[in-house]
Order: C-alpha cells, then structure tokens, then sequence
C-alpha cells in the first residue's frame, strides 16, 4: 500500500488550484485570502488585514468569500484527479482540506470549473428578458447542495419592499464619511489593477431613480433611470445558523450558486448593503421569515459582459 497520495498534494496541484481560488468574489475586491499547504493537505486562512474595517467590522463578508474561494479550491482539485474533503475550522484557518480517494470528476464539476474564470460581477443594465424556466428551481438547489439557502423574491409588492430595504441601507451608509472613504479607496482604480474595482468593472454610475440602488463605483452617468428588465430577478441568500462557520458556508452557497448561474448563461449581480446595516438585515430577515440573517442579495438575469476585475497574484496569497 502506498501513503504518499493520502499526505498531502503536490505544490504544482496546490499552486494550480489556487490559481483558480483567487478568481471567488469578494466585497469590494478585497481578496481577503490566503492558502497554505500543510503535511495533511491545504487550509484556507482568512487574511485579517484585508477585512475592511468599516464595511465588514465583524469579518462576516471575509468568511464567506474564504467560503467561495474555498468552493473553487475544491472544483479545481476535483478536475486535476486529485479531490479532496474538508473540515470547516474555527480560527482562522476557516476551511481544512484534506485529500481525498482519487477519482474522476463528475460531468457537474467540469461544468461548474469551466464557469470559475467566466463568472463575475455584473453591474450594466439587464435586458428585459425573462430568466428561463426551471432556472430559479437550479439555483435555489445548488445553494441547497452546499447547507445554504436561496429565497426568490416574487410580485411587484415584495420586489418594490426588497428595492426600498436596499435604497435606505444604501443611504445610511452613505451618509457615514468613514464607508465612503473606504469605498472610494478600493473603487476607481485602474481598469486592470490587482485588486478593487475598476470603473469598466464597476458599471454605469447609478441613477439616483433607479430601482435597485447600487454603489457607486466611479463610472460614468447612464441616461436611463432604469435598466430594461420589467421585473429583476431577485434573491437572497444565507446559510443555516449564525455561527462564523455559517458565513463559510454561505460563501460555498454562494460560490455553487452563481457558477451554477455562469453555466446556464446568466449575468448576476450583488447588492450587500442591506445585511450591512444591522437594522436593514433585521428587517430582511424578518420579511423572509428565517431564523438567521441573510448573507446577500442577488439579481439575475441576462446582459452582456463589459468589465472584469482582476486578481493578486499567486504567490501573493500563498504561505508555507
Ligand atoms: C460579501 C460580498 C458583498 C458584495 N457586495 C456588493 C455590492 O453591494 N455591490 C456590488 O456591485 N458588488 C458587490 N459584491 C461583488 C464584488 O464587488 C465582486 O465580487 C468583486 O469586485 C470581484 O469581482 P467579480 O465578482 O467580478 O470577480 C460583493 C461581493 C461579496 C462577496
């Protein structure tokens, strides 16, 4: 019997696959990851000094991307042949894999690392075309799959609340200098820059009419007070429990989530500002009648793609 497979994986294995890691979302491009490669396998280690301290005091939104990052760890080591499981950790390294039996990847898993590189965020005006059927049934199963949730929200009336929830967490937080100056810090890079969001990334700037209030990325006015679409696809999304392991779970959701969205042809979008505000996130978690707050919300739907942001390098993220 040979031991050396079930130890640990290479260090070209574990550089390829976190090359494909770093490609997760995360809140304002923070990239707040780092991976190690340890005797038993890897961890994923959330890198304090790129939670931001305004916008994310408590780490939340860094412990769902290291979830995300984790997600296309696995997909990525899954489709070299070299799979593995993983425990989720309490300090900070939030995510321990270990190998796994080898095996080939499952059609699933090839489809879902082929979208790794193609998905992103997307803030240009969605066509007024609706999503096709069964896609919402898709969506809501692939975050299932990973212990997390998925809620559409559907009809004019819960639309229209969901768009006011997010219009006043967006001004609240716009009215403190502290989330501006942060914002701003990480935005109106340049098209291209390692890390933050590019104008071309960010998107149009929004219209002060528009129904879903987004952030302002520093790009330019758009004419129209709003995007095509009729009546945005919108959901929310969470993991079971309020513990910090649900945040890396949600992040896992998440990732299946909008991979499954990239394979299917989607565009999607983020809006986070309303579980920012502890008072908005109550609310939304109220008017969803879960027991825990939601991570996020998404829109989805079809546009082209205009904008990419880009990524640290590898060996920026990694430690021995
Ligand atoms: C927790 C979290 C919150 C986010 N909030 C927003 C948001 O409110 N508005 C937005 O346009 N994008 C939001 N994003 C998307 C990020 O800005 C985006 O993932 C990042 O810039 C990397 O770009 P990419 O997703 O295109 O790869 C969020 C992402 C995460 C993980």
């Amino acid at each position: 019997m040979t031991t050396t497979s079930s130890t640990t994986w290479a260090p070209e294995t574990f550089l390829t696959a976190v090359g494909h890691a770093v490609w997760a979302p995360s809140i304002h491009n923070s990239q707040p990851w780092r991976f190690r490669r340890t005797a038993h396998g890897i961890d994923v280690l959330v890198d304090r000094d790129r939670v931001l301290p305004v916008g994310d005091p408590d780490g939340r939104a860094a412990r769902l991307s290291c979830g995300a990052a984790a997600g296309n760890l696995l997909l990525a080591l899954a489709v070299a042949g070299a799979p593995g499981t993983y425990v989720l950790g309490r300090d900070d390294a939030l995510v321990r894999l270990t190998p796994a039996a080898h095996r080939p990847a499952t059609p699933q898993e090839q489809r879902l690392f082929r979208a790794i590189r193609r998905r992103h965020t997307n803030r240009h005006p969605f066509a007024d075309q609706p999503v096709e059927p069964g896609v919402t049934a898709r969506l809501t199963e692939a975050a299932r799959l990973e212990n997390g949730w998925l809620d559409f929200v559907v009809g004019d009336q819960a639309i229209d609340a969901l768009a006011a929830l997010i219009r006043e967490a967006d001004n609240r937080l716009n009215a403190d200098p502290r989330y501006v100056a942060e914002l701003r810090a990480w935005t109106r890079v340049a098209d291209g820059a390692v890390e933050g969001v590019g104008r071309q990334a960010g998107g149009p700037a929004p219209h002060p009419a528009e129904l879903m209030a987004r952030r302002d990325y520093g790009g330019a006015g758009q004419r129209e007070s709003r995007d095509p679409a009729r009546e945005p696809v919108l959901a929310v999304l969470g993991a079971h429990g309020s513990l910090h392991t649900d945040d890396v779970r949600a992040g896992m959701a998440l990732q299946r989530v909008l991979l499954t969205a990239t394979d299917l042809g989607l565009a999607a979008a983020m809006f986070s500002q309303p579980v920012e505000v502890p008072e908005t996130r109550r609310r939304l978690r109220l008017a969803l009648g879960r027991p825990d707050d939601p991570h996020l919300v998404l829109r989805f739907g079809y546009a082209p793609t205009l904008g990419y942001t880009n990524r640290r390098s590898v060996a920026d993220v990694v430690e021995s």
